[in-house]
């Protein structure tokens, strides 16, 4: 039973990716390019299904759109363990305040992955001016160089 539930997930999953395909090739593509696309993850598990609005050839609103403030509960939603050290950053108390803040699609990208080596780059985006302790040697090692120093998704002093 549970191997037919799973193989139902599947199919609806790669179906409905199929048939948001033509309108939306590139949002496709990028998931296309992501671990999640793998996974059976696709257009339907953040956005629902949306028949209504595939019928009305984008004339009706997708069933679910993630306003930023949103975006945490989404993606944490399957991220658990990301979702809550997130939650104790100065990034999401920014972000609960409703202002411009970097919640996880921010920096991981709404669809295609974001390569870890250009994170660095997206962290500076936004914060253009650093300490002078930030250039100095990482204390541990860590595929993203901020986080030599700085706990992910803390990003408070290690
Ligand atoms: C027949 C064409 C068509 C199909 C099929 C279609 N869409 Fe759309 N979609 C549109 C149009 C048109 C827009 C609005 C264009 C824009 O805002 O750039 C849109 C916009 C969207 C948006 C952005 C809405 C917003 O408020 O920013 C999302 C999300 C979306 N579609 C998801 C989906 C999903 C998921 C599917 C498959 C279930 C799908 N669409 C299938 C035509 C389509
Ligand atoms: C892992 C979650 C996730 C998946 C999977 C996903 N989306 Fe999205 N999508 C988002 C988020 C987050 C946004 C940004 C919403 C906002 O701007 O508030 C977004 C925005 C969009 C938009 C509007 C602007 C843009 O970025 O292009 C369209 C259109 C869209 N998605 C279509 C799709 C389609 C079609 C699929 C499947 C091929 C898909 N999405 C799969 C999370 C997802
Ligand atoms: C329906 C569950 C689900 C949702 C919702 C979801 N993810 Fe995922 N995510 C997964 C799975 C499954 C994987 C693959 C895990 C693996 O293979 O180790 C994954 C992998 C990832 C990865 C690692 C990619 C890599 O290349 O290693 C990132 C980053 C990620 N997700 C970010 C997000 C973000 C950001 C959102 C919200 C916009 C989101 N996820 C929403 C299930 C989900
Ligand atoms: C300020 C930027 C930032 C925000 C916000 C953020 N992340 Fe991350 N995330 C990172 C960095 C940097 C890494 C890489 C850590 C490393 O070096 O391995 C990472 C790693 C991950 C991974 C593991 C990816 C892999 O390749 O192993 C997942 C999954 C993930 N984040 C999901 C999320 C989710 C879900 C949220 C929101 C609740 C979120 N992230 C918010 C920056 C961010
Ligand atoms: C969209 C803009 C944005 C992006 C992208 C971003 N941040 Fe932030 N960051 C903020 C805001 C807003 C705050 C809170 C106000 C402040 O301290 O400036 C903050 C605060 C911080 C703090 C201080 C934390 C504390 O507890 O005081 C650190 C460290 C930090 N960010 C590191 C990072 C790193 C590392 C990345 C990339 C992985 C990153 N940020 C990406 C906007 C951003
Ligand atoms: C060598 C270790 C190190 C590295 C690498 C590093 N930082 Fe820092 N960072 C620190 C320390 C230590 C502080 C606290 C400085 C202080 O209090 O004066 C700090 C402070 C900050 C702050 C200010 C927090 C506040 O309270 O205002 C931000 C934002 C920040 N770092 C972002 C980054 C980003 C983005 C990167 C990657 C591009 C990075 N850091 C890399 C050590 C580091």
């Amino acid at each position: 039973m549970r191997h037919l539930l799973w193989l139902l997930a599947l199919s609806v999953s790669g179906q409905v990716h199929q048939l948001c395909q033509p309108c939306h090739t590139e949002a496709a593509g990028d998931v296309e390019s992501h671990k999640h696309f793998a996974k059976q993850v696709s257009c339907d598990a953040c956005h629902g299904t949306s028949e209504k609005h595939r019928l009305a050839a984008g004339g009706a609103a997708p069933d679910r759109v993630a306003t930023r403030e949103q975006v945490p509960v989404l993606c944490g939603g399957c991220h658990v363990a990301e979702r809550k050290s997130y939650e104790t950053s100065a990034h999401a108390k920014v972000l609960a305040a409703g202002q411009k803040s970097a919640h996880c699609a921010t920096c991981h990208g709404n669809h295609a992955p974001r390569p870890l080596a250009a994170m660095a780059a997206r962290c500076q985006s936004c914060h253009t001016t650093l300490p002078a302790a930030c250039a100095g040697k990482p204390r541990v090692a860590a595929r993203v160089s901020c986080a030599g120093c700085h706990t992910v998704h803390t990003f408070a002093k290690r």
